[in-house]
């Protein structure tokens, strides 16, 4: 089957659209066909081979637009190569315990689509520009500096994984 990659992000503040754009980017510098969509734009997921799924972390689970996306192609999907990656900021710090933290999170992605070929676990954003006026306040006036704001995003990590999972789809020879 002839390589065709599909990248959705689920997002509420552009911090995933941009890695999922970054991911886009990779791939098709391989000379590899890609199309990055936002997740609930997609209406037919049947010209791509492989499907990558980005989404957010919000309150401990994937943004629902992933969640609903995944739930309603699960037949496709289970007939292509899938991957997931989730951006948050469980992985400011990549530990064991962060990583397990942050993996728990995609556990309703998980429950539909059990044998993703690769899961990438990133760091995420915190600009408070891009808040709600009532959420900006919220977290300005955290003390505990976990919602201070910054960019946890390592792109060379983030170029890794994707590196990583494009071997695995060639050895797959399904992507
Ligand atoms: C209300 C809210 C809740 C969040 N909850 C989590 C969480 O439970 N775990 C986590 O790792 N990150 C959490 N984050 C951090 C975001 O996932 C992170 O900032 C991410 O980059 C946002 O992605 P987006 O810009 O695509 O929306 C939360 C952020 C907000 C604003």
């Amino acid at each position: 089957m002839s390589q065709n990659v599909l990248v959705v992000y689920a997002t509420k503040f552009g911090s995933t659209k941009e890695v999922a754009e970054k991911v886009g980017e990779i791939i098709g510098a391989k000379g590899i066909p890609v199309t990055v969509r936002k997740v609930n734009s997609v209406k037919d997921i049947s010209p791509y081979s492989s499907v990558i799924v980005g989404t957010a972390i919000r309150m401990g689970k994937p943004v629902s637009e992933a969640v609903s996306f995944t739930k309603k192609f699960k037949n496709d999907l289970q007939n292509k190569s899938v991957a997931f990656f989730s951006v948050g900021l469980y992985m400011k710090d990549d530990t064991p315990e962060n990583r397990d933290k942050a993996k728990k999170c995609l556990m309703p992605l998980l429950e539909i689509i059990d044998n993703p070929i690769s899961i990438g676990l990133f760091g995420g954003k915190i600009d408070y520009s891009t808040m709600p006026l009532l959420l900006r306040w919220t977290f300005s006036k955290d003390k505990t500096g976990e919602l201070s704001e910054g960019d946890w995003r390592n792109w060379d990590t983030i170029t890794g994984w994707v590196d990583e999972l494009l071997h695995d789809l060639r050895s797959s020879n399904v992507a």
